[in-house]
């Protein structure tokens, strides 16, 4: 996140003789998720942080591919992902491609027994439903319904729910997650017509030192696996930190809608970008004020992106039986619109209470084996009213 921050101590001077009180050293370490070339932090950590005691089998995660070349609107039912207790088990990859992977998942129950760090993928976790609290070497972060967690990848993180009803909309990313170019200044600040700034962005707080020697389980994913390694020190270790890179959050609540006259298109939504993906937030919004508008949507042909949505909340203006937690794919290639008698409908209406993630991937997403066992097998059929 382009804001500096810090937490904890460090020492006046990077890269300088930085003691304990019982006069050893800590042990600096430089994190970041494109070298030495962009946004980084250096942390500081009271033992070395490549203390391995034993490593075990590791074991795929990979998503099954059911279906690698398609052409199908498709829909899924998200909240038919049964729900589990572990959080890494209960994450049901649907939608991927080489650039991200979409997945869904309901855990019931905290990570208390290991710590989690993917180190392939920066992580983007909406949540649907539940609270609780991102854990992280470099502080923790509150979290409740309608947060975007934002997680580069090398954090070493833990979820703590507050209860078992939890609902997770993610998305691995591998290219670094950021807020929109067109909404920052050459030095990174959000911009005065950015539909959300600086104040809305919550940062890690209450940094706690675990300066504990023992034996603390770190599942690491790399290249659709997970690695299960056994390190010597407490992963949470940082006695302090500086910097551009670290985990942060922003609601999807405080985004700040963009309307005008007439119907607005999609990018007046977006929230992050990524290497050859957007992410949008539709918010509860006034309607288009001409007085001949039409707020729903028109037919669109996306030729050269792929469209996801995954509806949240509120009445999906352009959309006919929608319920929370499905995920709609257009897929880039053939057109699709507002469902019949949407558009008549929308006309008058003075404002939306919808609420939705989308996501615009420029590379053709698969759908997984996980994927098509929540399907709708005839939702391509859904705008079948119209034919006369
Ligand atoms: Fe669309």
């Amino acid at each position: 996140m382009p804001i500096y921050h810090t937490l904890g101590s460090i020492p006046a001077k990077r890269h300088t003789v930085f003691r304990k009180p019982d006069g050893k050293l800590y042990a600096e370490e430089l994190v970041s998720t494109e070298g030495f070339s962009n946004l980084y932090s250096l942390v500081y950590h009271c033992h070395p942080p490549t203390i391995v005691k034993a490593m075990g089998e590791p074991y795929s995660v990979e998503p099954k591919i059911a279906h690698k070349k398609h052409l199908k609107h498709t829909s899924l039912k998200g909240f038919k992902i049964q729900p589990e207790d572990d959080f890494l088990k209960s994450r049901k990859p649907v939608l991927v491609n080489d650039d991200l992977h979409i997945s869904l998942a309901a855990p019931r129950k905290s990570m208390t027994d290991y710590f989690y760090k993917n180190s392939q993928a920066d992580e983007l976790i909406f949540v649907h439903v539940g609270s609780g609290v991102l854990k992280t070497g470099f502080g923790q972060i509150k979290f409740e319904y309608g947060d975007y967690l934002v997680i580069p990848r090398g954090t070493i993180y833990q979820l703590h729910f507050n209860d078992e009803d939890n609902r997770l909309f993610i998305t691995e990313s591998f290219s670094p997650i950021r807020t929109p170019k067109r909404y920052r200044n050459e030095f990174g600040q959000l911009l005065e017509h950015s539909p959300f700034c600086e104040r809305d962005i919550k940062r890690p707080e209450n940094l706690e030192t675990f300066d504990e020697y023992g034996e603390f389980k770190v599942l690491i994913k790399k290249q659709g696996l997970i690695y299960p390694y056994v390190y010597g020190t407490h992963p949470f270790d940082f006695i302090g930190w500086d910097g551009f890179h670290y985990p942060w959050a922003f609601s999807i609540h405080n985004f700040e809608p963009i309307t005008g006259r007439l119907h607005q298109p999609p990018p007046v939504h977006q929230t992050f970008e990524a290497h050859n993906f957007v992410v949008c937030s539709f918010c509860p919004r006034k309607y288009d004020y001409h007085p001949e508008s039409i707020p729903a949507p028109y037919n669109h042909s996306n030729v050269d992106s792929d469209e996801v949505l995954y509806y949240v909340d509120g009445d999906f203006m352009s959309r006919k039986s929608v319920e929370k937690g499905q995920i709609t794919l257009h897929p880039g290639g053939i057109p699709h619109g507002p469902h019949p008698g949407t558009v008549e409908k929308s006309i008058g209406k003075e404002s939306t209470e919808e609420l939705a993630v989308m996501i615009d991937p420029f590379r053709p997403l698969m759908i997984t084996e996980d994927a098509i066992a929540i399907e709708d097998p005839d939702y391509f059929k859904s705008w079948q009213e119209n034919v006369e």
